[in-house]
């Protein structure tokens, strides 16, 4: 029992170092949660893929220069962007959550769907940081 409210101060103690704003932590980015935001994200907010193509790279073509005036994922994590950290995550977490990025319409010009697991990965990392 002991250890479980130890662990949980430990989780705590992350957390409050997280919302104090300090460094974040370049290493937690890697694996899924890259992997999601590589896949969903840099069409537009970051580097474009060789493969894209279609109707799919002419709409990222047009709406990347906007997607980077709110954040630019070109050189991976920490993202660039006009807010601070805390901020951006928030926007972050409350696009994913509701659905409306990336936007529908895209997803169905380049025929995928993001799938659960990997919005929640999104949702997660955004609250460990
Ligand atoms: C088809 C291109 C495209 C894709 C793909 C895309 N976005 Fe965006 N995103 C945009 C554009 C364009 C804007 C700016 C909208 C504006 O200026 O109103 C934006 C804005 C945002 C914002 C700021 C919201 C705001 O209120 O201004 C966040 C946060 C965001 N995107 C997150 C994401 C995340 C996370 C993903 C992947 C899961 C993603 N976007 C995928 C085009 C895209």
């Amino acid at each position: 029992m002991l250890h479980v409210f130890a662990t949980c101060a430990f989780i705590g103690l992350l957390a409050a170092r997280g919302a104090a704003g300090e460094a974040p932590d370049p290493a937690s980015y890697t694996g899924p949660v890259e992997r999601a935001f590589t896949i969903h994200c840099a069409d537009c907010h970051g580097v474009m893929p060789a493969s894209l193509s279609g109707a799919a790279r002419a709409t990222a073509e047009k709406k990347r220069k906007r997607a980077h005036r709110k954040f630019g994922m070109d050189e991976g994590f920490p993202f660039t962007s006009k807010w601070q950290l805390p901020k951006l995550l928030a926007e972050i977490r409350g696009e994913v959550a509701e659905e409306d990025m990336p936007p529908a319409s895209y997803m169905k010009k380049k025929g995928v769907t993001m799938t659960e697991a990997e919005r929640q990965a999104i949702i997660d990392w955004t609250q460990t940081q």
